[in-house]
C-alpha cells in the first residue's frame, strides 16, 4: 500500500468516524473551506454513504479539479466543488449548513487580511451554520498566527477555544484527531522520497456549537 492508499483508506475509516460522531442529523449539509486536496470533504462523504451534500471549496482550481475527478472515479455524487473568495466570504445564504471544517487553514498572512482571516472566517461560519450547526477547526502552524494587533503571536489552544467563544460559539470537548496532509502532496517532500502515513502529523480538532442564529 502506498501513502495514498492509507490516505483512501483513513478517509473511509478514521476520517469517515469524526464526521459521523459529530453529526446525528440525516442528509446533513457540510462546508470544508479551504479543502485543498479535499481529504476531509472524502471523510465526510463516506461517513453519511455520500446522503448528504459536501461543499468542496477552495481557491486554487487545480485542487477543484483533482477532487472532481477523485469523486467522479469513487462515485461520490455528493461532493460539490467551489471556487473560494479572495476575502474568505463565503457565496452561501445564512443558516445553510450543519457542519463547517477550517482545516489548517488559520495560519499564514496573506492580503487582504495579513493573518487575521480567521476572524472572518468564524464570522461567516456563524452566519451560515444553523443554530445548533458545528464548526469544527482543525489549527495547525499556531506559532505562526497573529493577534487582533497583527503581533506574531504564539496560539495555544485555550486561546483559540476563547477567541472563537467570543465570537458566539459553544466549546464543546471531543477526543477527536485529524491529520496535518500538507506533506503527503508536497513537491519537496516527494523529491526526498516522500514521507510515511504514520509521520504525519496530528492534531486535536477543535469543536464549537453555533446555539443560537445571528
Ligand atoms: C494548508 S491547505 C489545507 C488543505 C485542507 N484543508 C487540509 O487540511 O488538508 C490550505 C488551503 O486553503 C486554500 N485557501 C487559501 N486561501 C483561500 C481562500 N481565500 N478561499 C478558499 N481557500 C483558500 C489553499 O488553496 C489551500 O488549499
Amino acid at each position: 500500500m502506498d501513502i495514498f492508499d492509507e490516505v483512501s483508506n483513513w478517509e473511509k475509516t478514521e476520517g469517515a468516524k469524526i464526521f459521523s460522531s459529530l453529526l446525528d442529523v440525516s442528509s446533513p449539509v457540510i462546508l470544508d473551506y479551504g479543502c485543498g486536496t479535499g481529504n476531509y470533504s472524502f471523510a465526510a462523504a463516506y461517513a453519511f454513504d455520500c446522503k448528504c451534500n459536501v461543499y468542496a471549496v477552495d481557491i486554487n482550481k487545480q485542487c477543484l479539479s483533482y477532487i472532481d475527478e477523485k469523486a467522479k472515479n469513487e462515485g461520490l455524487n455528493c461532493i460539490i466543488t467551489a471556487v473560494g473568495r479572495e476575502d474568505y466570504r463565503h457565496d452561501f445564504d445564512d443558516n445553510t449548513f450543519d457542519l463547517i471544517l477550517y482545516a489548517d487553514i488559520f495560519h499564514g498572512e496573506g492580503k487582504p487580511y495579513d493573518g487575521l482571516h480567521r476572524f472572518v472566517m468564524v464570522e461567516e461560519a456563524k452566519r451560515t451554520l444553523r443554530p445548533g450547526g458545528i464548526l469544527a477547526v482543525l489549527p495547525f502552524h499556531m506559532s505562526n498566527f497573529r493577534d487582533k494587533d497583527k503581533k506574531k503571536c504564539k496560539y495555544t489552544y485555550k486561546k483559540l477555544i476563547n477567541e472563537i467563544c467570543d465570537m458566539g460559539f459553544t466549546y464543546i470537548e471531543k477526543d477527536l484527531l485529524g491529520i496535518h496532509f500538507e506533506k503527503v502532496y508536497s513537491p519537496y517532500y516527494q523529491q526526498k522520497g516522500g514521507v510515511t502515513f504514520e509521520s504525519l502529523e496530528r492534531g486535536k480538532m477543535l469543536i464549537f456549537k453555533n446555539e443560537t442564529s445571528l
